[in-house]
């Protein structure tokens, strides 16, 4: 479902703008399988990525413990697990619907995803994708980003208007998927429950993006179809 996130404006040199934030619903059955699936996989990505290897665009190594700033190493959707396999189908379908809903025509689209973890006190902080998370794609070229809830509890996603420090929240509930354009700053509210807060986090980019980069991209974004 299209929601919009609409900032007015009273003033003759402040545009309006209404940005439309694609909500839909996995199957509560995947929504489980897709918990266990990250649950067993957090560690082994701790495991398995650089904790010293420095991101594209940073000066310095993310902090050890800090889960999001090591997904530029890995594609969490590059993988058979049947939890992934059904929220790739999910993520294309709604992309599809967007476009519709949008009057914008789908094309071909890759994808990187990667899981972001908040325990108690924590929050992720404002930024967006304009550059993609492992790329430095031209900013005109500019797509979607989107994010999965897969056991977030009281908390909210806040979007930044493009043009002054207006905010506007969306609850963030398990089992919902959200797509929005990539430029959008947005943040989340504290995790102030006992659970650490679990998303998933994804970059969607054009063929012909993808093209511009595709040693670089190659690694780290897979086809959806
Ligand atoms: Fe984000």
């Amino acid at each position: 479902m299209n929601n919009i996130l609409a900032f007015k404006s009273f003033s003759p040199f402040l545009p309006e703008i209404e940005i439309p934030v694609y909500i839909s619903t996995l199957e509560e059955k995947y929504l489980e399988k897709l918990l266990q699936f990250c649950l067993n996989k957090i560690p082994s990505i701790f495991k398995e990525t650089d904790e010293n290897l420095i991101p594209p665009g940073k000066t310095s190594p993310p902090p050890a413990h800090w889960l999001t700033n090591r997904g530029w190493q890995y594609n969490i959707l590059d993988n058979q697990d049947e939890s992934i396999v059904y929220l790739k189908q999910h993520i294309l379908k709604s992309y599809h619907e967007y476009c519709e809903d949008n009057d914008v025509t789908p094309e071909k689209i890759y994808a990187h995803g990667w899981l972001n973890e908040c325990p108690t006190g924590t929050k992720i902080h404002p930024h967006n994708h304009e550059h993609v998370l492992d790329g430095n794609n031209p900013l005109e070229l500019s797509y979607l980003s989107g994010n999965v809830c897969i056991r977030t509890k009281n908390t909210v996603t806040n979007f930044k208007s493009p043009f002054v420090n207006m905010w506007a929240p969306i609850n963030n509930e398990s089992g919902k998927v959200y797509i929005f354009p990539s430029y959008v700053t947005h943040s989340t509210s504290e995790n102030n429950e006992e659970e650490t807060r679990i998303t998933l986090a994804f970059d969607l980019i054009t063929e012909y993006i993808y093209n511009l980069n595709s040693d670089h991209y190659n690694g780290t974004f897979c086809e959806l179809k």
